[in-house]
């Protein structure tokens, strides 16, 4: 198994953004856009994190009539270059830039539909905080769809890569190519990143000869049915059934009663969670934690090179 080799995390001269704006990836562009499409359902407030030129936000937006999407980045360069397309497309009042940090950035918790990413984790050194941020942003019963290299077994399988799918691209084009495949990720890297975020490890498939996709629904009530103790790291962990059904016995007390008092008097425990949950709500945001299940769709190849 070939070493993971880092590369800069972020891309931000004017020449990589240019450069990387003019390598022509329409066609995986589109197809990560089909894949997540397949998903469903329907997005509409969507959040693309390392968003490059905002490449895939147009494509989505084009092929989605009703969504929004928030196109967020840390090099300036690349933003400046997504600008220009994006008014280009006159989608100014659908995408809107923002610059930030993928590994923790001041966007609202649990509120998109469909967290997206292609193409960052290899970027970033250590990407459990950038995975902190993806599985925080999703809102219940959304989406997160992260798609990446995936770094070859040996040199002979990467020389092979770089010979199909970088042949017709510039000597430096090729190498840049090279290198984000040594610092890709393997598949069960990937799949041992999201475990400590309670995904299966199922959740993360193969998605082509040189990709990997993570694609995972968050449980529709921000909870998850997972007995406690499965997730490896208990306090990033998931509410269990009991606490869902105490919730759901809340709510239905409310719904048929109003006002109606519980009878005994409450734990100095639940007392205490009572505290730390927003009024009406789930988890509180702060915990930037989103119980989710694997999405189960298979999905089509990827291919982008870079
Ligand atoms: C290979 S490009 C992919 C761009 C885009 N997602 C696409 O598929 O066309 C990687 C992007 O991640 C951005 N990036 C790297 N580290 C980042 C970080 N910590 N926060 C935000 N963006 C980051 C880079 O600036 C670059 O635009």
């Amino acid at each position: 198994m070939l070493t993971r080799v880092l590369e800069p995390e972020v891309m931000d001269t004017a020449e990589e953004a240019a450069e990387y704006d003019a390598m022509g990836h329409d066609e995986v562009n589109r197809r990560f856009c089909d894949d997540l499409l397949r998903l469903g359902p329907e997005p509409r407030r969507v959040v693309d994190v390392g968003t490059g030129t905002a490449r895939i936000p147009l494509v989505l937006c084009e092929l989605h009539p009703r969504c929004t999407v928030v196109a967020t980045d840390l090099a300036e360069h690349m933003l400046a270059l997504a600008e220009r397309n994006v008014r280009a497309a006159a989608m100014s009042d659908r995408i809107s830039l923002v610059r930030g940090d993928a590994k923790g950035s001041a966007l609202p918790r649990r509120a998109f539909d469909v967290v997206m990413s292609n193409s960052i984790v290899h970027h970033i050194p250590d990407p459990r905080a950038l995975f902190e941020e993806l599985f925080g942003l999703v809102a219940p019963g959304g989406l997160l769809f992260v798609r990446d290299l995936e770094r070859p077994r040996d040199e002979e399988t990467m020389a092979k890569l770089v010979a199909t799918y970088a042949a017709s691209d510039t000597p430096r084009q090729r190498a840049l190519f090279a290198d984000s495949l040594r610092a890709a990720f393997t598949l069960e890297e990937a799949q041992a990143l999201v475990a400590g975020f309670g995904a299966p490890a199922s959740a993360v498939t193969r998605t082509s000869d040189r990709h990997w996709t993570l694609a995972y629904r968050a449980e529709p009530w921000g909870v998850s049915l997972s007995p406690p103790g499965m997730n490896p790291d208990e306090s990033r962990g998931t509410e269990s059934l009991v606490s869902l059904l105490r919730r759901l016995l809340a709510l239905w007390a409310g719904a048929a009663g109003g006002e109606r008092k519980p009878k005994t008097r409450p734990s100095a425990r639940d007392r205490a969670r009572e505290r730390a949950l927003p009024r009406g709500r789930g988890r509180p945001s702060s915990r930037r934690r989103a119980t989710r299940t694997a999405a189960s769709h298979t999905l089509s190849a990827g291919a982008k090179t870079g």
